[in-house]
């Protein structure tokens, strides 16, 4: 069977599996739906197999009944966009032909490619013509990189080396930190203000501190869209307690990072060319399917840690020759050119297309918070900044309830609405990824649901 043939049968196993799964994620309790996974696999490794039609064709009815689909209208808990069918198509094309950035040979144009993917996004976030980087799995990778880079500039001493960032960033820069073998411990928690914003006030005591006590301020890591709420960190006062404490300013916008597509936006993330790297997630807003991260450096030099030279890959004198792949900007050997999917999107849509996208994200978002304030059923926690909307349905046992009505929207297979927890509250939220998102219908499932876990709705 040919590949235009399988891919017809398979788009068609995917529309029957989401006319089955008939809502944005299949209802069911998690071991009713783990049973059906179960019993549709059968055995996953049979003596003899299946064939292609069939197994293609049972593994995608699978993944579309089994859900979720970002692109349903009341789908809006996480940072998981629907993608544009041109990024799927090319997607595609890279596995249809497997290339690996790793060495010339195994990708010559794509290698050019990754290249002019991080000039542009490099120019994109202010930074200069000594600029470099690479696409990566996604932020936990960029932070990851970051914190590499900015550790091998501080050697290890005696003294303890830290890592500075607000109580809101991403856990991924904990983890980076206790890979890189600083520990965990080496992360300085610093306090947010009232807008969930590293509080610079609290940063400079911070890094004060460390320098009174001989220790050695390795890099602050500060948040361009927190995964909570979307807020900012103040990255021109931050980036300047960087210069003058010798720290490295990495700047996660794994999330925001999107909003420089949209002139309107864009100024909430001034200060961003003044880190001396980033971290931008295009499978966030960019609606390219996962893995889509890039990792920025402001000087180019700095990718130095990474370097490295195999016999099979990158010979010097095949080097000298023009013969070089991507081996020395990633932690990865082989590695997928995901810049393919990025820069299909970068061109079809342009950045106004694009930045058109975010602020219908954006709008959307302060629809739903202005809903959620005219409604008495339910209490507004945070105000978007880019497009994340925290609230909490009223009740007396408010944690409780909060968290019941998510997992009940879930079994009924009616909405997937996100939790968190906000100053020791659990909390809602809508994500907004989805440019044709139904807030309003995801808010009355909500009150719905609410109305039944606090007990004034009879449960069918
Ligand atoms: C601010 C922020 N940084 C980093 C990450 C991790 O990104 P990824 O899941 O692509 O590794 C996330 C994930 O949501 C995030 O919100």
């Amino acid at each position: 069977m040919t590949l235009n043939v399988l891919i017809d049968r398979v788009t068609e196993a995917m529309a029957e599996g989401s006319a089955a799964r008939g809502g944005p994620v299949p209802a069911g309790s998690p071991a009713e739906l783990e049973a059906r996974v179960r019993r549709v696999l059968g055995d996953v490794l049979p003596e003899r197999g299946t064939g292609a039609e069939e197994a293609a064709t049972a593994l995608a009815w699978l993944l579309a009944y089994g859900g979720p689909d970002p692109a349903d209208p009341r789908c809006a808990a996480h940072l998981h966009c629907p993608p544009l069918p041109e990024a799927v198509a090319t997607d595609l094309a890279v596995s249809m032909l497997n290339p690996s950035l790793d060495s010339w040979d195994q990708a010559p144009s794509a290698v050019t490619m990754e290249k002019a993917l991080v000039a542009a996004l490099a120019t994109l976030v202010g930074y200069g013509e000594h600029a470099s980087g690479t696409v990566t799995t996604g932020g936990s990778e960029s932070n990851l990189m970051g914190l590499l880079l900015a550790r091998d500039r501080r050697p290890a001493a005696s003294r303890r080396r830290l890592v500075f960032c607000s109580r809101a960033a991403h856990f991924s820069v904990r983890r980076a930190a206790a890979l890189l073998g600083l520990g965990e411990d080496a992360v300085i928690p610093v306090p947010t203000d009232a807008s969930h914003r590293m509080h610079a006030g609290a940063l400079a005591a911070a890094l004060s501190d460390a320098a009174a006590m001989g220790e050695i301020p390795v890099a602050v890591v500060a948040t361009a869209g927190t995964t909570d709420t979307g807020a900012i960190d103040p990255l021109h006062e931050i980036a300047a307690l960087c210069a003058s404490h010798g720290a490295w300013l990495h700047v996660d916008a794994a999330h925001g990072g999107g909003a420089l597509f949209s002139s309107r936006l864009a100024p909430l993330l001034d200060g961003l060319g003044r880190a001396d790297s980033v971290a931008i997630d295009l499978h966030k807003f960019g609606w390219v399917p996962a893995a889509a991260g890039v990792f920025l450096v402001k000087e180019a030099g700095a990718l130095r840690s990474l370097e490295m030279s195999a016999a099979y890959l990158n010979p010097g004198d095949d080097v000298a020759e023009g013969y070089d792949g991507l081996l020395g900007v990633s932690l990865r050997t082989t590695r997928r050119p995901d810049c393919a999917k990025i820069l299909v999107v970068l061109r079809s849509l342009g950045r106004s297309g694009l930045g058109a996208l975010v602020e219908r994200c954006h709008t959307l978002a302060n629809r739903a918070a202005d809903l959620v304030e005219a409604s008495p059923e339910l209490e507004l926690v945070v105000r978007p900044v880019l497009s994340t909307v925290v609230f909490r349905y009223r009740a007396p046992d408010g944690d409780l309830v909060n968290a019941g009505l998510r997992r009940r929207l879930l079994a009924e297979g009616r909405a997937v609405v996100g939790r968190t927890e906000l100053d020791g509250r659990v909390c809602l939220k809508l994500t907004v990824l989805n440019p044709e998102a139904d807030v309003a219908a995801v808010l009355a499932a909500v009150i719905d649901a609410g109305r039944v876990l606090a007990g004034t709705k009879e449960t069918r």
